[in-house]
């Protein structure tokens, strides 16, 4: 099956490409078909390495630390993003009568006697709220008194500046009489369009009217409108950036988020599902808390609501604090990881394991398809690719017994299913042999222009590959995790954006042995850093798109369906081209990454019987080392424009650019 040696033609004008323009033939004949998947994302639940992609990020719940998850009562940091207002007495208990068991902590809040004026507590969101007029927002809490009183009186609920501006007010009554939990609903529409995200989100009560009273509050919540109106959904702005790259998958829920830092916290699918009572969240592989608010079954509807299959990961037995299952002890997490697949995709018949809070009868036995039937989703969701475990390749020895028992269970329940491995071919032999395998790639920008052919090499045998983590993050190859001063980037950089483009041209060129690539990190919150660079910063008023999410959008909103062979870049070069060609249209499709800062002539042979006279260029290009940043969003965007063509077609690449050339011919 190595044809593409034979197929190609020997680059030209290899010495002196900067003067003499290079010729392209192009075949009129594909070679391979563009796999559906090519394109998509790789999503790591936060706060995580991917610093706050899921809490404070793409997930629109505004208020941090809502349900005090996870947290030791009576601590500081169990107040986290929670701050008294005018005296208000605010501590996070362990409640004798918790709202359920899953959430046994809530937020004992007092108004010293004596008081006055409005007392509360007021939540700091993630660091800020951004707060428009005119927009309603979804305020809730539970509440209960401890002990009956005959207090009964007026809450305001409020969106406020830092410097208590009121922007939006709600009023709901509380009474002493509550002492089981009661749930208090009610919207926000602020008057006023807050000038910074520096506000707050404030429940107090008339100091004077509850002078001495003691209120248990738990889960706190405030949704703005979500995307497609979701209940416990998506963020708009993030999710519309998200959509506007076209992703056909999505890789879910990491990541090394999905792996825990002990086999007691890794990610368990069944804590993410049912109401947010029934969530206990976990702590997350990098300190901070998840809530899992976003869980398996929102992770799923953004799938359809996007148009992505999901590349859905499950639990292998080994934690990123390095234990590894043994192999006689593992057979309750391959129920578990059958159970989560059953949830996805089985009928109200499939018994699963034991999930105390889950049971849907006396039998202690949960039916996972049953439960996402209860939860109000009768169909199957779609589910071909299941990876097994994630970075394997760290944990090479334990993986062959683990990847044989996941796999040789898995396989014989799931035929249909397809697994990935996260180990590397280089790594040990696994039985069976896996079908695919996720590669990861985190380097310079120059490697990924010198590996443009990394795939070209690969034994066509029938395993195909998923490059599952991709990024040009540092310019200097001996410390490519280092700091900015060492290299390291904070934001991509035309260069770096280049040199993935160069690197995405090899990959369609191999879309025979290469199924589905992601940029690696997605999404940054900028003041909750952990990790840079990332394709898409924000903070909480606005997104931020990089350089390298306009390489990714390119590439994924002009994938094409076949693959057109044409004359190879010259390996060791620093020009790299791909062409293909959506059928449906018949446009061809010429994708150029040129990654120095000289200017480059190409002059490409179209062997089509009509050519249309005229195409379009969208070409994205800048200095070496910018950026689009928060305060240059827009520094490097695609920019589009129509050229001449006709059977032969000239075009120049800019230094540093990223060039799609469209040109319908048939
Ligand atoms: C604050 O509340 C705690 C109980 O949660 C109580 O022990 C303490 O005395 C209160 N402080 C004031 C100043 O009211
Ligand atoms: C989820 O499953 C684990 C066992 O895998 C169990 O210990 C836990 O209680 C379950 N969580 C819920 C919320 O039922
Ligand atoms: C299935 O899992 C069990 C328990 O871990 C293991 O003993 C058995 O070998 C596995 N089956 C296959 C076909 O790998
Ligand atoms: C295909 O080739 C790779 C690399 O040589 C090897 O690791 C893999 O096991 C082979 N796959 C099959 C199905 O033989
Ligand atoms: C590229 O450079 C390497 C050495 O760095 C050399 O072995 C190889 O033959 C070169 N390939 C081409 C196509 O020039």
């Amino acid at each position: 099956m190595a044809l593409k040696k034979l197929i190609a033609i020997t680059a030209l004008g290899f010495l002196s490409q900067s003067c003499l323009a290079v010729t392209v033939d192009i075949s009129a004949r594909a070679s391979h078909p563009i796999p559906k998947l090519l394109w998509g994302q790789m999503f790591e639940a936060g706060p995580a390495l991917y610093s706050q992609s899921g809490d404070g990020g793409l997930y629109a719940e505004l208020l941090q630390n809502r349900a005090f998850q996870q947290v030791t009562p009576g601590t500081t940091a169990a107040l986290s993003a929670w701050q008294a207002v005018n005296n208000g007495n605010i501590t996070v208990i362990q409640e004798s009568t918790p709202l359920s068991a899953a959430l046994p902590n809530a937020l004992s809040f007092s108004v010293p006697a004596g008081s006055s004026g409005q007392v509360g507590f007021a939540n700091t969101g993630f660091y800020g709220i951004k707060v428009t007029a005119g927009t309603s927002y979804k305020a809730s809490f539970y509440y209960r008194f401890p002990t009956t009183t005959s207090f009964r009186g007026n809450a305001l609920v409020q969106l406020q500046t830092n410097a208590g501006t009121v922007l939006g007010s709600a009023t709901v009554v509380l009474s002493g009489s509550q002492t089981s939990w009661q749930q208090i609903t009610t919207t926000i529409v602020p008057t006023v369009t807050a000038s910074s995200t520096a506000n707050l989100f404030v429940i107090s009560l008339d100091g004077e009217a509850a002078s001495g009273q003691s209120i248990n509050f738990a889960l706190l919540s405030l949704f703005p409108p979500t995307f497609k109106d979701r209940p416990n959904g998506m963020r708009i702005d993030i999710a519309e950036a998200l959509q506007e790259m076209g992703p056909s998958f999505f890789r879910f829920p990491g990541g090394n988020n999905l792996e825990g830092q002990t086999v007691a916290t890794r990610w368990k699918w069944n804590d993410t599902i049912g109401p947010l009572t029934d969530r206990p969240g976990r702590m997350g592989d990098w300190g901070y808390i998840n809530t899992d608010g976003l869980g398996l079954l929102e992770y799923l509807e953004w799938c359809e609501d996007l148009e992505m299959e999901p590349i859905m990961a499950v639990w292998a037995g080994y934690d990123l604090g390095g234990t590894s299952v043994a192999a006689n002890q593992l057979q309750p997490y391959i129920q578990e990881a059958t159970d989560q697949i059953n949830f996805v995709i089985g009928d109200s018949s499939t018994t699963g394991g034991r999930y105390p809070t889950h049971n849907l009868c006396s039998c202690e036995q949960m039916f996972p398809g049953r439960k996402r039937v209860a939860l109000g989703r009768t169909e199957p969701f779609v589910l071909n690719y299941v990876e097994i475990g994630n970075e394997d390749f760290f944990a090479d020895v334990s993986y062959i017994y683990r990847w044989q028992e996941f796999v040789g269970n898995l396989s014989a329940t799931f035929p249909q299913i397809r697994f990935i491995a996260t180990s590397y071919t280089s790594g040990p032999v696994l039985t069976p042999a896996p079908q695919h395998y996720d590669v990861h790639v985190y380097e310079t920008p120059t490697w990924f222009a010198q590996n443009s052919f990394y795939y070209d090499d690969f034994e066509r045998n029938g395993t195909t590959y998923f490059e599952g983590e991709y990024a040009a993050v540092s310019t200097n190859p001996n410390d490519i995790f280092g700091t900015p001063a060492d290299g390291r980037l904070t934001y991509p950089t035309m260069q770096s954006s280049a040199g993935e483009a160069a690197f995405m041209t090899g990959l369609e060129r191999n879309g025979d042995i290469v199924f589905s690539a992601a940029y690696a990190p997605l999404l940054n919150h900028i003041s909750g850093t952990q990790w840079t660079p990332n394709l898409i910063s924000f903070d909480s008023g606005a997104v931020y798109r990089s350089s390298s999410y306009y390489v990714q959008k390119l590439f994924s909103v002009n994938r094409g369906d076949e693959y057109l062979p044409s004359t190879l870049p010259n390996q060791n070069g620093t020009l790299f081209w791909s062409v293909v060609r959506e059928t449906s249209t018949n446009s061809i499709i010429i994708k150029i990454a040129n990654t120095i800062g000289t200017s480059a002539p190409l002059t490409f042979n179209l062997p089509f019987n009509t050519v249309a006279s005229s195409g379009t260029v969208q070409v994205l290009t800048g200095a070496a080392t910018r950026s689009n940043t928060p305060t240059a969003p827009n520094d490097i965007v695609p920019i589009a424009r129509s050229i001449t063509t006709g059977k032969r077609l000239d075009y120049t690449a800019p230094g540093y650019s990223v060039s799609v050339l469209t040109v319908v011919a048939s």
